[in-house]
């Protein structure tokens, strides 16, 4: 099923999120929804706080990124509970965007390696070192679960010229082509 995805200005956005066990209600069909929702938007990545939900749970699929980044190839994953406990000092820049910002795109720099602990969907712990634009995608939708967004890391120069196309997206005026929620 498709859910809509929540927009710029929505404070789901912006809460905390929580962890989660084997009993929450519905988890696979969750985690059904979020896959068919992200590619429905052609994004590679889809944290639950976009579609409502302030729980620690996110999906990537960076596969279709494996032309240009060989790394890519295969990576599509879920993350339920995860934790970043290592980064690297070394940092890489991407042009990101985010289904939650439709028509943004900004320069970000993020450390180019990270070790992070996580469950899979079927609850299996996992502790993984992960790097280049895969490292990217995966700092992208942690930074959802943890209340921030891609141009949190931007500088005040560069979010004050994007201030209408914020205003925009939350007004729903950015022309989305997948549902929406709006604040
Ligand atoms: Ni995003």
């Amino acid at each position: 099923m498709i859910l809509p995805i929540y927009q710029y200005g929505h404070k789901v956005l912006r809460q905390p999120s929580e962890d989660i066990d084997a009993s929450y209600p519905n988890l696979q069909e969750l985690i059904a929804n979020m896959w068919d929702t992200m590619y429905r938007a052609e994004g590679c990545g889809l944290a639950a706080p976009q579609v409502g939900l302030n729980i620690r749970l996110f999906v990537v699929d960076a596969g279709e990124l494996s032309d240009n980044y060989p790394e890519c190839a295969g990576f599509k994953k879920v993350f339920i509970n995860p934790e970043i406990i290592e980064e690297s000092e070394e940092t890489m820049p991407f042009r990101e965007g985010c289904l939650s910002l439709p028509g943004i795109s900004e320069t970000v720099v993020r450390p180019k390696t990270i070790r992070i602990k996580y469950l899979d969907e079927n609850m299996q712990p996992h502790d993984e070192e992960i790097s280049g634009v895969c490292a990217i995608c995966t700092q992208h939708e942690y930074d959802h679960i943890e209340g921030h967004v891609f141009i949190d890391h931007i500088g005040p120069l560069r979010r004050r010229i994007l201030k209408n196309k914020l205003t925009n997206i939350s007004k729903g005026k950015a022309g989305a082509h997948y549902r929406v929620t709006l604040p």
